[in-house]
Formats: C-alpha cells, structure tokens, sequence
C-alpha cells in the first residue's frame, strides 16, 4: 500500500516537472482545488497577460499583415475592408468568445473537452476536424514563412536596395531549393518552440516585439502616406466601389475574419483550456478582435499609398508586401537597417501564431500526455512540412498544375481553410456554444452584464449560423 502511494507520487512528480518544463509555467496562488486539478495534468497561464499575449499572439501574424492587404487588393479595396470589419465584429468576435467559453469549460484538448461537454455525442468530431484544418492551414503559412525568412537574409546582406522588388519576389519562389529550405527552417523553428516549451518565452519576447512592430507600421504607413500620389491608396481602401459587393467577396471576408481570429479550428479553445476562471473572457475577446482589426487597417494603409505612389498593382497577389515594403524602406534614411528588424518583427509574428497551429495537433495528438510531448511535435511537424512542399513548389516547379477552384496547390490549401475548413468549423462552434452549453454553463463562463450574456447568446445561436450558411450559399451563386 505504502509502495503504491510512493510510487503514485512519483508519477504526479514526474508529470508536473514535465509541465514545468514544457510550458515554463510557475505554479502559485492557487486554491486547494485548483491544485488537485492541475495535479490532474492541465497546466495554466501564469497570468492573464500570459493568455492574452497567447492569444493576441496567435491572432496577430500573416493573417492580418501579409494576407489582409493581398486579399483587399484582389478583391476591390474598400467594400472588402468593410465587411472584414463588421464580419470580424458581428461574427468572428462571439465565436471567439464561443471557444474560450467551451475551452474554458472543458480544461483539455479540444477533441476530450468536447467529449467531456457532450457525453456520447459526436461533437469531438469537431476537434478532429480543426486538427484537420490547422494541419492545412500550417502546411501553407509555413511556406510563407518561409519567404520571409529568405527575405530576412537578404536584408541582412544588404540585397534589397534593389529597383525590381517584383522580379525578385517571382525569383525567389519559383526557387525550389530557396522555397524548400526557408520552409524547412521556419518549421523546425515552429517545432523547437512548441517541443521545448521556451514557448513561454518568445510570448513574454512576443510583449516587447508587438509594440514594436507596431511602431515601425506606424513610422511606414507615414512615409508611405506622404509618398506623391498616395491619396489614391486611401481612396483605394476606404471609398467603397459597391460592383464588388458579391457573395464571393463576403465570404473571402468572413474566411478572412476568422483566419485572422484563429477561429474555427479549435486553436482558441485550446488556449483558454488552459485558463483561470477568474479571467475576463469577453473582455480578451475584444481585445483581441480589436487589436486585430487595427493592425490589418494599418497594413492596408502602409501598403495601398504606397501601391499607388509606386506605380504597382494592388492585385499583385500573395507577393504583395513582400514588393511593396521593401520599396518603402528604400525610402527612409537607414531604410537597409531598419527593414532587418522589420523582417525580425514580422518572423516573431509569424511564429507566435505558427506555433498555435502546431500546439493543436500535438495537444490532440497526445491527449495529456506530457511526456509524449517532444516526439509528437517533431513527427507532427515533419508530416506537416511534407504535406506543405507541393505549397511551397506552386510558384515554380508546380505553378502549371491546376487544382479544383482553378488556382495552384497554395490557393488549394488555402481555399479548403479559409473558404470551408474555417467557416464550418466555426458554425460548429458556435451551435455547440449555443444548444449544446446550457445557458447556465455559459453564464457561468462569461460573468458579462446579462445583457451582454444574453445578446451573445443571441447571436451564436441565431445570427452568426444564418449568416455563415447564407454567405456561404451566396458565395456560389452570386
Ligand atoms: N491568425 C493567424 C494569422 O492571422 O496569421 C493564423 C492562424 C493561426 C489561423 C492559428 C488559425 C490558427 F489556429
């Protein structure tokens, strides 16, 4: 008997130095309860500021600064910034704080809290298939990442005080070799964080670079706006031109929310699983969804003056900032040195939100089994790296193939996330939030004015499902 408790305790020893170490959490402050819960293997944040920068972390990355000015290019400018905004507000918002609730409330990976939620029903499927999604989405934004990674050597050796930032783009990604090992690297990047939990870290970094970047996106979008011509790119984004008002535009933007959100793949759910119950949820819901709001306007007014002044397209594609930064800083006095912290900025961006994506599989992967941890993020990143070569070749190698949709293997990837993968995820979501949770349990989790409590409920339940099923609808036919 005696034998058996010892060696119990050593296994709980064992685990908790495990969480210790991965997750670089302290443990301190808490209940009783609390204790014999996390003793029960769920780690928490340190602080609230743990979680918010987490999750502000995930949010804010590619989606906001790289894919948001690229997708307001292509698909006319102001009607599109419209509708990301009210999108974001009106849908992404309380499906946000739909999956900090459920989160939350289950304490565990998505796929356990859903069973645990929902005993004997096949809403942990749910899970599985924001897994599904966030291996996709993981296998593309890696190869952006990439990219910036290629860019950032560069700056480094001074190769981009050049005047065809356009040739070079289309060069560098239709280099094989270039795409692959920028690729491979900012994965084994992803990997090393999410394995050796210093992930702790980048976030606590991830407090000094956000500003920061912030900063230098305000100091750009002045030279850009003060650049001759540069009116036209405000005109571009903010006068709306209603011939783009369409179905298709609709749910380019509700996609674009919810990627930008990290909603509808089970990554927030994740996150605040690992959460107090003191905090605030709505209240980081809205930060979030702000700051994320602010940062893509931002980018949008660094990039269209610039456009314009420059004599570019807007609907240059996917390669957009990547043509039109540069050529600001050439701009700027120091423009060489500034545009190698910029790259820097840009790649903590990208990886507090990579890492997000790859936290998912591999909590899914080992179902609180922390000592599985390491393994698991290695074998799920090399599969992920993998799955994300034919991406990585669509600008050279592969540019001819053709996929369902009438774009490359990339657009492919990212259609299946942000066009279905995302949108019906997040219903999913947010009809469990809404019929599955009793109001009593979600009350419980949001502690809002009931006012609050009660129009979000609304919302789950009525407004944000009809709205994804008619835009998505819509998108087919007008
Ligand atoms: N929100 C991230 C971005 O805008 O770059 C992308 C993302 C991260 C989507 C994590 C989904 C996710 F689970």
């Amino acid at each position: 008997m005696k034998r058996k408790k010892i060696i119990l305790r050593n296994n709980k020893k064992i685990k908790v130095l495990y969480i210790l170490r991965y997750t670089n959490t302290k443990f301190s402050g808490f209940t009783g309860n609390e204790v014999g819960d996390w003793m029960k293997q769920r780690e928490q944040w340190t602080s609230k500021i743990g979680f918010v920068l987490a999750a502000a972390g995930s949010a804010i990355g590619l989606g906001a600064i790289w894919k948001f000015p690229y997708m307001a290019g292509t698909n006319g400018g102001s009607v599109f910034v419209l509708l990301f905004i009210i999108c974001t507000l009106i849908i992404g918002l309380p499906i946000l704080l739909a999956e900090f609730v459920i989160g939350r409330r289950g304490k565990s990976d998505a796929v356990t809290s859903l069973k645990k939620l929902a005993p004997g029903r096949k809403w942990h499927w749910m899970g599985w298939m924001g897994l599904g999604s966030s291996f996709i989405l993981l296998s593309f934004y890696s190869v952006v990442g990439g990219w910036i990674l290629s860019y950032l050597v560069r700056a480094i050796f001074f190769k981009l005080d050049i005047t065809d930032h356009s040739e070079l783009f289309n060069s560098i990604i239709a280099n094989p070799l270039e795409v692959l090992i920028g690729q491979a690297v900012f994965m084994v990047l992803t990997i090393w964080i999410v394995q050796s939990g210093i992930r702790g870290g980048i976030e606590r970094a991830s407090r000094v670079m956000m500003p920061l970047l912030f900063v230098f996106f305000i100091l750009l979008a002045i030279r850009s706006l003060t650049l001759d011509g540069a009116m036209e790119g405000i005109r571009f984004l903010f006068v709306p031109d209603w011939s783009y008002l369409t179905g298709k535009t609709l749910l380019m933007a509700l996609g674009q929310a919810f990627f930008s959100l990290s909603v509808g793949v089970t990554a927030m759910m994740t996150y605040a699983s690992y959460l107090q119950k003191e905090e605030r949820l709505g209240q980081s819901a809205f930060n979030v969804s702000i700051l994320n709001i602010v940062i893509s306007l931002l980018a949008g007014i660094v990039i269209f003056p610039a456009v314009f002044a420059l004599g570019q397209s807007p609907a240059e594609g996917p390669g957009l900032i990547f043509v039109v930064l540069p050529a600001i800083f050439n701009e700027i006095p120091f423009g060489a040195l500034f545009i190698i912290v910029f790259f820097i900025l840009l790649l903590f961006a990208t990886l507090t939100s990579s890492i997000s994506m790859l936290e998912i599989v591999v909590s899914t992967g080992i179902r609180n089994k922390y000592e599985r941890r390491k393994r698991a993020a290695w074998m799920f990143g090399i599969l992920i790296f993998i799955v994300g070569i034919p991406s990585a070749l669509s600008f050279g190698l592969l540019a001819d193939v053709k996929m369902p949709g009438g774009g490359t293997i990339f657009d492919f990837a990212d259609m299946l996330t942000s066009r279905i993968g995302l949108p019906i995820g997040a219903l999913l979501i947010s009809i469990f939030a809404g019929y599955v949770l009793t109001t009593a349990e979600t009350d419980d989790e949001l502690r809002m004015h009931p006012l609050l409590n009660r129009s979000w409920k609304f919302i789950v339940r009525f407004i944000a499902p009809i709205a994804i099923v008619i835009i998505f609808i819509a998108s087919f036919i007008m």
